[in-house]
């Protein structure tokens, strides 16, 4: 039995590159010291799966929901005693199906996830399609990782509005969307220019301190060890662990 209602996370951006898998696995990680975790792999590259010691699955991954089966017979353990891993399904097509809505909530309510997990965390794919809408009707928040580049802001204006849209159709408000600037380098003038202008064009309450340049971060899908969970302290360990407090407060 969780110690706590379940919340659940959406990392998400159309935008391609733009650490969605790193944050998702790095808070996935940082929560799973405090409670109990799943982390649902959506995108069909598996990243998020290789970033905790798994592989894509052929045949078992959480994409078969859509296919009849249920979500915790795609679960598998992972580096981390308290984190589950829901892998993803390396050739799933989303766009082969006319309908999927509503087949995650449906798995989460059926299947009492909430019983099981304190906390989940989804990393979706590049794109805004039906996987993103599964996540979104079980969101709790949403957080928004941009690359401070012009194009990278101009994706999270384009997010938050779809975000917003989608959520008055579906008539499923979302409590929370978080913006938060990764690979940020605060000797840049640009880098720091673009912060200011996504703090009054979104307002500050929603964004997160930056999460800066650390080639560990990259590093960490080859070892299969989130930063978070490495021995060595490090600049990218600690600003995902910030984050993760400073997310912790607002859900
Ligand atoms: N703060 C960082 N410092 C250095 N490298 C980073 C940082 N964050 C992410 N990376 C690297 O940048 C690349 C893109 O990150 P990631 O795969 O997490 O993005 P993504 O948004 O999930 O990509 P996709 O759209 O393909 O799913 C990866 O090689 C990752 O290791
Ligand atoms: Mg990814």
């Amino acid at each position: 039995m969780g110690l706590t209602a379940l919340k659940t996370i959406v990392v998400s951006n159309r935008k391609g590159g733009s650490a969605k898998t790193t944050t998702a696995v790095n808070l996935a990680s940082e929560l799973a010291k405090q409670g109990s975790v799943l982390l649902i792999d959506f995108d069909t590259q598996g990243h998020a799966s290789i970033g905790v010691g798994t592989q894509p699955s052929e045949g078992n991954g959480v994409h078969s929901i859509f296919l009849g089966k249920t979500l915790s017979e795609t679960f598998i353990p992972t580096v981390h005693d308290n984190l589950t891993i829901a892998p993803a399904e390396a050739f799933f097509d989303v766009y082969e199906y006319a309908d999927l809505r509503g087949v995650l909530k449906n798995r989460f309510e059926h299947e009492r996830v909430a019983d099981f997990f304190d906390y989940c965390v989804i990393d979706t794919p590049p794109t805004f399609d039906a996987l993103l809408k599964n996540s979104l009707e079980v969101a709790d928040a949403v957080v928004i990782p941009f690359v401070p580049h012009y194009l990278g802001v101009v994706a999270v204006g384009q997010m938050v509005r779809a975000i917003y849209q989608n959520a008055s159709q579906l008539g499923h408000p979302i409590g929370n969307v978080g913006i938060l600037p990764v690979m940020f380098n605060p000797h840049m003038k640009e880098h720091q220019e673009l912060l200011k202008k996504v703090k009054v064009s979104f307002g500050k309450e929603k964004l997160f301190e930056p999460i800066g340049i650390d080639i560990r971060l990259a590093k960490q899908f080859e070892s299969a060890e989130p930063i978070v969970l490495q021995g060595k302290r490090s600049k990218g360990q600690i600003d995902y662990q910030n984050f993760t407090k400073a997310l912790l407060k607002r859900i």
